[in-house]
């Protein structure tokens, strides 16, 4: 199978959908050891609710009808009425102080469980920033964007931070939340019990795209894990030049998608329909009021336009497009020195990559596209 073909197959985090269904009314589909545990305790105190929410319901109505006031009752009213009940009052507060005693241990049980990581536990390392997740494999020197791939039936554990604000890892399918914050390390760990693709969400109000800062966790039986990370291992290095462009698209785009779109739109940043255009042209206007054109050319800061794409991903703050905050996070030391190649050439070949809706093209020709990442210096 070529290296294409190979991508094409790759579930791609846009396609999901059929993972999260197989829940019931009031839960996710359960894929982890954890689960039914968290659930559990849930349906239990669910059920506790049911119970005195119907047992004070119907008392209420009882009294209300058996002691409604009629005419000429209230010359009934006796002063020797009870106003004390030992027992009636020692009942009604030992059960509830048993049961809320009962959820707290349930509880304390539960989280204790979820804190104290297995010595096996497989490692990833996770970092968060507006508005994508970046997951490391230190054991196999891989780095992922936007999926997770880990292994059944062993215990993983993310170990976490944020380059820029709080954000929180939750997977509802493991039953897993953990805040992520910047300047320090938080961690969180589970153990995948079915194969299949499980969505990760940020569930920490972040900024404007924090509702597109999504990734998708992949779990594989372990020959297959270890395959997938051996191939992720190689990836960079096996594609031809010809097949970086559609390599960007589908293994990296998902790292820049929730700013950049595809179709056109303007989002946090530039489309990135039409700026291999305005970069070549060096039409491009920044916020200091320069223009990309004054910036290129041959004894320019940008000798080739391509320079100014890479300055980009590496450097952002460095020239900020006019109309635009500049709330780009820096992609240095995330990305191989090959995928900012391939990151420049997706750009260049984006009217092959991607249709007028900005839907990808599956097989894309890329016969006769423009390969070169003009590094000239
Ligand atoms: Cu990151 Cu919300």
């Amino acid at each position: 199978m070529s290296m294409l073909g190979l991508l094409a197959t790759t579930t791609s985090p846009m396609k999901l959908g059929e993972a999260t269904s197989g829940g019931t009314f009031w839960m996710p589909e359960s894929a982890s050891t954890i689960a039914p545990e968290v659930d559990f305790v849930f349906d239990f105190i669910n059920w506790i609710n049911y119970i005195f929410f119907a047992l004070v319901v119907l008392v209420l109505v009882w009294f209300a009808i058996r002691y409604k006031l009629k005419p000429g009752s209230r010359e009934s009213f006796t002063p020797d009425a009870p106003t004390h009940n030992t027992p009636l009052e020692l009942t009604w507060t030992t059960m509830p102080l048993l049961l809320v005693g009962l959820i707290f241990w349930l509880g304390m049980d539960g989280y204790l469980r979820l804190t104290e990581v297995p010595d096996d536990a497989y490692p990833v390392k996770v970092t968060g920033q507006k508005w994508s997740w970046i997951f490391e494999h230190p054991e196999f020197g891989v780095i992922e964007g936007g999926e997770l791939t880990v292994p059944l039936n062993r215990p993983v554990r993310m170990i976490m931070s944020s380059k820029d604000v709080l954000h929180s890892v939750f997977i509802p399918a493991f039953r897993v939340k953990q805040d992520v914050v910047p300047g320090r390390y938080t961690s969180l760990w589970f153990e995948a019990t079915r194969p299949g693709q499980y969505r990760l969400y940020c569930s920490e109000y972040c900024g404007m795209d924090h509702s597109k800062m999504l990734a998708v966790v992949n779990v594989l039986p372990e020959d297959e894990f270890q395959d997938a990370m051996g191939q992720l291992a190689r990836e960079y290095e096996d594609i031809p030049d010809s097949d970086l462009p559609a390599y960007a698209m589908n293994r990296l785009y998902s790292r820049c998608a929730s700013c950049h779109s595809r179709d056109g739109t303007s989002g946090t940043g530039p489309s990135f329909v039409g700026l291999w255009e305005r970069t070549k042209n060096g039409t491009t206007v920044f916020t200091d009021g320069t223009t990309l054109k004054d910036h290129m050319g041959p004894g320019g800061e940008f000798e080739v336009p391509e320079n100014y794409l890479r300055d980009s991903i590496l450097n952002p703050q460095h020239y900020i497009v006019q109309n635009y905050m500049g709330a780009m996070p820096t992609f240095k030391g995330q990305l191989k020195e090959r995928q900012v190649d391939a990151l420049v050439l997706m750009i260049k070949n984006m009217d092959r990559l991607v249709d007028d809706q900005g839907n990808v093209i599956e097989n894309p020709d890329l016969d006769g596209a423009d390969i070169s990442t003009g590094s000239a210096n």
